[in-house]
């Protein structure tokens, strides 16, 4: 038996998905707050592999935190089975392993899961009417978790932004740095969610007994180009950003045009967030 798994035995904490944006800042904070857990990386874990995971969450395990997904949403579109198979397939493994040994599983899902036609942020229980391939097989995944019957919580987030990883702001500082000028689409508008800030909010949720379906993200909201801008202004950086539509960018997936979570709820129930100006000022900082 590794030390890993040994600590999951002592703590109960059990993180799949490590190696990516949101695991690494779970991680983090699970080694700053001092609590033992069994972390498990892609190649540590497949998910869709079912007596895998059957291992990895023995019984006594409390609490399975899974940030681990298909989240290329291009290529989701080319390969949508091998998305399904990781968001919602695996989820369903994931969420009968925890009924089965009685712990809770927290599971992250996505705007994407909504249609971007509103004019007014979504609810929590707003109608799933996912507009490409990634946004299908989260909404699946959602679906499948629920009849599990598991203890869990289900956070949506968008816009993840973090000092590590493939995101936002280290591609936006890269082409700052690269090029004179930039031109950053304008009619999408969403939450930026830093992951760190998101880890804590998630763990102070699970804590205080939060359950079933809740939003998660930075406050506030703004377009890629109004991101970009305070990027570039809280760096100092002399690069010309100038807005344009999604279409002068022609993607595989389709994106949706406002996909603002509404946080209503969370803040209800814990306190304000953060603004995301303030936790992306956090994030410069750590780079
Ligand atoms: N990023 C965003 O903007 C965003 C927005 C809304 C919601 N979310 C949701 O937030 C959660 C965390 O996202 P993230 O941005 O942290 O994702 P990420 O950085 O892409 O990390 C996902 C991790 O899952 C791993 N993985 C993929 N397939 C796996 C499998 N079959 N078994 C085990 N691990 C596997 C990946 O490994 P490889 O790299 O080796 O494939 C990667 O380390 C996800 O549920 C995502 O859908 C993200």
């Amino acid at each position: 038996m590794t030390d890993a798994v040994q600590e999951s035995l002592a703590e109960g904490v059990v993180l799949v998905g490590s190696g990516g944006i949101l695991g690494r800042a779970w991680l983090d904070l699970l080694k700053r707050l001092n609590i033992g857990y069994a972390a498990y990386n892609h190649r540590d874990l497949d998910i869709t592999c079912q007596g895998s995971l059957d291992a990895m969450i023995p019984p006594g395990t409390r609490v399975v935190i899974n940030t681990a997904a298909y989240t290329d949403v291009d290529g989701a579109e080319g390969e949508e089975e091998e998305a399904y198979q990781v968001n919602c397939t695996a989820v369903g493994h994931l969420g009968r392993r925890c009924q089965s040994v009685g712990c809770t599983l927290i599971h992250y899902s996505t705007d994407y899961v909504f249609a971007g036609t509103a004019m007014e942020p979504y609810q929590v229980d707003a109608p799933l009417q996912p507009v490409n391939a990634y946004g299908r097989t989260k909404a699946a995944g959602e679906r499948v978790l629920r009849e599990t019957g598991c203890d869990h919580l289900l956070i949506r987030t968008s816009w993840l932004y973090a000092p590590w990883g493939s995101n936002f702001v280290l591609r936006m500082l890269q082409l700052m740095q690269q090029r004179d000028s930039l031109r950053v689409v304008d009619d999408q508008r969403g939450r930026p969610a830093s992951a760190v800030h998101l880890a804590q909010v998630s763990l102070d949720l699970y804590r205080t007994g939060a359950r079933d379906t809740w939003h998660v993200t930075d406050a506030g909201d703004c377009t890629w180009y109004e991101f970009a801008i305070e990027i570039l202004q809280q760096t100092q950086q002399t690069c010309r950003i100038d807005p344009c539509p999604s279409a002068e960018f022609p993607r595989p997936a389709t994106r949706p045009h406002y996909s603002v979570l509404d946080l209503s709820q969370t803040e209800n129930f814990l306190k304000p967030l953060a603004f995301w100006k303030t936790n992306l000022a956090e994030v410069l900082r750590q780079i």
